[in-house]
């Protein structure tokens, strides 16, 4: 069986890395495409670097574009690739204009398609990543649900069972090995100028957050607000889509808020390890803060990872300063000592089993 793992942006990396990995562990030949959907140095090329990561034989280079403009140039693009080098299958994760792409490319060529991190609904079809998920999850061979609540999902959906495997997720596997290596010592890190636990680490990047001049002035002036209350700092490496928009609107920012340039794996696994708290629009930092056991309050009004609602480890506060307070006194007087129920770090092998045939059993 030819196979061909698909990546596009940093998310996508840092979560198909663990079956790469696996791939390669296990000696079985794969193709690795990336579409270059994200393309400068500190979201991509760091990336590889860190996870040690071999050279994509295929660069679609894509860049920057509209949700279209993207979309288009990628299918056209991969489409000659899977038929040249005859690929069976393809692998793509989450949700991206990469992952619909991608997939929709090989699933009209009818070569199979494995969707990792299937299931996954905000219910919010302002999310641009929300229609990408659907259609993927709609065409895909391989449906692998992270928990039992996809899994739900999916089957609701009128997606057949046999199709839809409970495996957990490859972050958990990423991040225990980026832990494991920053513990070694072996690893720099970047130390921030603030003392560890006097920062909250802020990431933002969702267009109806950023994109638009009130809502960013809104989200900075909450931020400047909770850092004055709680006496912290809040450091920010920013996505480019943010960066641009707070100089296209030119913005300033308060001196409560730091902003750096995007860092790599082991920087940012570091610098949330020391945060007395993630605030962060993300959906794979989210996972992450639950896995760590760092609070986390996602800057949004929904999300697609409820297991970490429920876990204890994620409060939804939108750009609502007081709601914010409120959640920071809530986990400020508890123990962070919640149940990580995004897996057990073997997600990779597990799937690399379920696609090569000799797996029947689920997480
Ligand atoms: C994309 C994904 C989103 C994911 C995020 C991860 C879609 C629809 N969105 O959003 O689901 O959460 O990646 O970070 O696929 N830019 C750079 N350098 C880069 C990448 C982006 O300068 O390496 C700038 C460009 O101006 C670009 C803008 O950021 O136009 C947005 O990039 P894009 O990939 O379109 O969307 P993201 O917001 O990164
Ligand atoms: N991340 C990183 N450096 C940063 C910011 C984030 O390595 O400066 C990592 C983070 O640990 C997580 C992933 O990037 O694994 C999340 O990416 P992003 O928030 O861009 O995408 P999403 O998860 O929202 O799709």
């Amino acid at each position: 069986m030819k196979i061909a793992i698909v990546v596009g942006t940093r998310p996508e990396i840092i979560k198909l890395a663990p079956i790469i990995k696996e791939y390669e562990k296990r000696g079985l030949p794969f193709t690795l495409i990336h579409s270059n959907q994200h393309y400068s140095a500190n979201m991509d090329k760091v990336f590889f670097k860190n996870l040690h990561l071999p050279y994509p034989k295929f660069n679609l280079n894509v860049g920057p574009g509209t949700h279209a403009q993207q979309t288009a140039k990628i299918l056209e693009r991969i489409e000659k690739i899977l038929l040249e080098e005859k690929i069976d299958l393809v692998y793509v994760q989450g949700d991206t204009n990469t992952v619909l792409a991608g997939g929709l490319a090989a699933t009209k060529l009818r070569i199979k398609v494995a969707h990792v991190e299937a299931g996954l609904r905000s219910y919010d079809l302002e999310m641009p990543e929300e229609i990408n998920r659907i259609a993927v999850d709609h065409f895909a061979d391989y449906l692998f649900a992270v928990t039992e609540v996809q899994k739900r999902i999916l089957e609701k959906e009128g997606i057949p069972k046999q199709k839809i495997h409970v495996v957990g997720n490859t972050i958990v596997d990423s991040l225990n090995n980026c832990v494991d290596m920053i513990n070694s010592g072996k690893i720099e890190v970047i130390r921030p100028e603030v003392n560890p636990k006097e920062y909250f680490l802020i990431t933002a990047h969702r267009p109806t957050n950023v994109d638009y001049e009130t809502p960013l002035k809104e989200l900075i002036s909450s931020l400047d607000e909770i850092a004055r209350e709680f006496n912290k700092i809040c450091l920010w490496p920013i996505h480019p889509r943010s960066k641009s928009n707070i100089e296209k609107f030119n913005l300033t920012l308060p001196s409560s808020i730091k902003i750096m340039e995007p860092v790599g794996y082991f920087d940012f696994v570091n610098l949330m390890q020391n945060t007395a708290a993630l605030l962060t629009d993300s959906g794979g930092i989210q996972e992450e803060a639950c896995i760590l056991k760092i609070p986390c309050l996602t800057l949004r009004e929904n999300t697609e990872r409820p297991e970490s609602v429920e876990a204890g480890s994620n409060i939804i506060c939108g750009r609502d300063a007081d709601r914010m307070k409120k959640a920071l006194n809530h986990f400020f007087n508890r123990d962070c000592n919640w149940e990580n129920p995004f897996g057990d770090g073997k997600t990779a092998s597990r799937i690399v089993e379920i696609v090569h045939g000799s797996c029947v059993n689920d997480f």
